[in-house]
């Protein structure tokens, strides 16, 4: 099996595949997705058959995995669970229980775990049951959104800062978390601009968690962070994937951003195990 690397679109996006990502991977075949990782954002392995164990060892290829806080049903380990069934019972969830009204801002445009203190370098995706129709992913570029800036514009983003607020961005779909929960997600800052340090391509940390930035007045702040996200997901420029069982998406969550689309939560059953992998400590040091 040689490994081959497919863009799928001009900009961002490619499919992997002659490689099986549930064994141990040559030093030289990772640095390969690696590589790809870096140049394309988002890369799309189909057909694999990750359980637990083995995605979290090759998550941990990228660099450590985060651990998921308390609000998703898997809190307490590394994995955040998307789906639609009863973690103890495993039967399907009804539409009006909190835990799916909690998922419904994952149909807005975001990047995972921005509203972090560290960023993440990555998510894993794992499809494990899928419904026979409906929920893609889509995806967009948000080094798109950068390149397609004046010089002016680039340099005045290359000093700002922004804000992240989980409370904000689960707000915007009239979810509201306890005061316990709350308080475990305080807004955080971070520089606007991002920098992939292998190919030292820009991008911009936007998505639903930025409320605003800091030291402009809100309503301008939010008048840029719309721009910028307008301009990266022009349904022409995005990638949509339509999961199969086993399919396996890798994404970088400071040059892309991503949303969730709907299926039936009543009739059909779907469950996604996400890891996410920390910047910090990530392979090789330079990512960080
Ligand atoms: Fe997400």
């Amino acid at each position: 099996m040689s490994l081959q690397v497919s863009p799928l679109t001009p900009e961002f996006g490619a499919r992997v595949t002659g490689v099986d990502i549930a064994v141990p991977l040559d030093f030289e075949v990772f640095r390969e997705i690696r590589a790809a990782f870096d140049r394309y954002s988002v890369l799309i392995f189909p057909g694999q058959s990750l359980d637990d164990e083995t995605q979290i060892a090759f998550s941990e290829r990228f660099g450590p995995c985060e651990g998921t806080k308390t609000a998703n049903p898997a809190a307490g380990t590394v994995f955040a669970r998307q789906s639609n069934l009863d973690m103890k019972t495993g039967e399907v969830i009804p539409p009006d229980d909190r835990r799916m009204f909690y998922q419904k801002a994952n149909y807005l445009w975001h990047s995972d775990s921005s509203f972090k203190v560290t960023v993440s370098l990555c998510s894993i995706l794992s499809a494990r049951e899928v419904p026979p129709e409906g929920g893609a992913t889509e995806f967009a570029s948000t080094r798109v959104a950068y390149d397609s800036l004046s010089d002016a514009e680039k340099a005045e983003l290359d000093m700002l800062e922004v804000e992240h607020d989980f409370n904000h961005s689960r707000g915007l779909v009239g979810f509201k978390f306890t005061a316990e929960e709350s308080a475990h997600f305080p807004p955080v800052r971070h520089k606007f601009v991002r920098t992939n340090a292998g190919n030292g391509r820009k991008s911009v940390l936007i998505g639903a968690h930025a409320k605003g930035i800091i030291g402009w007045p809100a309503e301008k702040g939010r008048a840029l962070l719309d721009d910028l996200q307008e301009r990266a997901t022009q349904p022409e420029i995005c990638l949509r994937h339509e999961w199969q069982t086993g399919d396996t998406i890798v994404w970088d969550n400071q040059a892309a951003v991503h949303r969730a689309t709907a299926y039936d939560t009543n009739k059909h059953r779907r469950l996604m195990q996400r890891t996410t992998i920390s910047s910090k400590g990530a392979w090789p040091e330079f990512a960080a």
